[in-house]
């Protein structure tokens, strides 16, 4: 009971429900960001998204660290002392513990961008559900801790769900959904290439007249010459890329698995430790050792050659921005979360994000509904209901002492 309050309602509230918010818009966004045309010669690098990141969850934690320190200091001490207090804190003790989970999240962001940038927001979003179950096995592994019956059941219907969502709609031959078939060949990406096909098709319909239907044959073999001019073309770097269903699935598998695992082992640490160190400090742990990882595996191995060739700062623009603020203001509520309530709480009230994500989708990226997709999600629903509902107790009360 107790704990801090905001507003007036418990934090730990207040938390998971701004998660549910932040989520649907980062996962939006950040697919939005992949697919739209880029703002420089280049896409903007997500190494260079991950690390700035990092640096953004940095400083506000930093900023929350030094208010509270300064709070337990009398008002006149000077700004070297708290600095000194706050890097005591942050070197002292298991601190390298966290080392771990900064490498893992750091990868598991890196990955997300890969998944989502091959997935519909709202196909990611169910399939990232998997989290809840991966947590689940880990919470009991690694934490200890039980969990009943109807809750197991509930996790299990999770998974078929799931499952059933990730099952492609069609052609499975290449893996791809009738969303993007229908996007990318059907439909103009811009008032261009409207006015191609518009012209293309005059120019059918002209032939088709002036010739009969006779000259149907000639009329389609001038097409193919022509189409076979346009293949030649080099790609349009402004032209929505291509996304493989495979890979935003493999992608999506490891995130749920690295979210999980991570997740319950950041859980572990601040829950366990003998020595009480504030959530600010452990996220500013965190993020310190998240540099190294962004820094070397990401911006170094990853992308160094473009970046030299391009910019740090190619592609960006208020989409990126708003996605980079986005990402680490979602860093600290998703840590608030595990330490007010449980890496399982957080979990659902991500999947609740679902729903926001669905109803968006259908407006924005024309997302077409099936009936396999509807009743995976269904049942997603269901499971999240039926795990976050409250046990039931006992049918039957205990056994009176029946001795008299
Ligand atoms: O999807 P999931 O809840 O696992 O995502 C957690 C996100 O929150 C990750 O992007 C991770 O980097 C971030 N996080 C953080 N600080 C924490 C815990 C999580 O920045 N203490």
């Amino acid at each position: 009971m107790g704990g801090p309050m905001v507003l007036g309602m418990p934090l730990k509230q207040v938390s998971l429900i701004t998660l549910t918010f932040q989520n649907s818009a980062l996962i939006l966004i950040m697919h939005y960001s992949r697919m739209m045309p880029p703002s420089g010669d280049h896409r903007y690098f997500t190494s260079t998204a991950v690390l700035l990141t990092e640096v953004i969850k940095l400083t506000i934690c930093l900023t929350f660290a030094i208010y509270d320190v300064s709070r337990s200091l009398a008002p006149s001490t000077p700004a070297t002392v708290i600095f000194e207090q706050i890097y005591n804190l942050v070197f002292s003790g298991d601190s390298w513990k966290l080392a771990i989970p900064a490498t893992l999240y750091t990868l598991q962001n890196t990955m997300q961008y890969v998944a989502v940038g091959n997935l519909d927001p709202v196909h990611f979003q169910i399939l990232y559900q998997l989290k809840i179950l991966m947590t689940a096995v880990f919470t009991v592994t690694m934490l200890g801790r039980a969990i009943s019956p109807k809750r197991w059941i509930a996790l299990v219907i999770l998974t078929v769900g799931v499952s059933i969502v990730s099952i492609p709609s069609t052609d499975p031959k290449d893996g791809s959904f009738m969303l993007h078939d229908m996007t990318d060949h059907f439909f103009p990406r811009s008032v261009h290439e409207l006015g191609q096909m518009t012209n293309g098709m005059g120019e059918v319909a002209r032939e088709l007249t002036k010739r009969g239907l006779g000259g149907l044959a000639e009329v389609g073999d001038a097409l193919t010459k022509r189409s076979a001019t346009y293949e030649g073309i080099e790609e349009d770097q402004n032209a929505t890329p291509a996304m493989s269903y495979s890979i935003g699935l493999s992608a999506a598998l490891a995130v749920a698995t690295l979210s999980s695992l991570t997740g319950v082992y950041f859980e572990k640490v601040l829950k366990d430790s003998s020595t009480s160190v504030s959530i600010w400090i452990r996220n500013i742990q965190l993020s310190f050792y998240s540099l190294f990882p962004a820094i070397i595996v990401g911006i170094a191995f990853k992308d160094g050659q473009d970046i030299i060739q391009h910019g740090f700062f190619d592609g960006y623009n208020w989409v990126v921005w708003t996605l980079i603020l986005l990402q680490a203001f979602g860093g600290v509520l998703a840590s608030l979360c595990i330490n007010y309530a449980d890496n399982i709480a957080k979990n659902f009230a991500t999947s609740i994000s679902i729903i926001i994500s669905f109803l968006f989708s259908v407006w924005f990226f024309s997302f077409r509904v099936t009936l396999t997709f509807l009743l995976g999600t269904t049942l997603v629903l269901t499971s999240t209901f039926l795990y976050s509902g409250p046990d039931r107790k006992r049918g039957r009360p205990p056994p009176i002492n029946i001795v008299n």
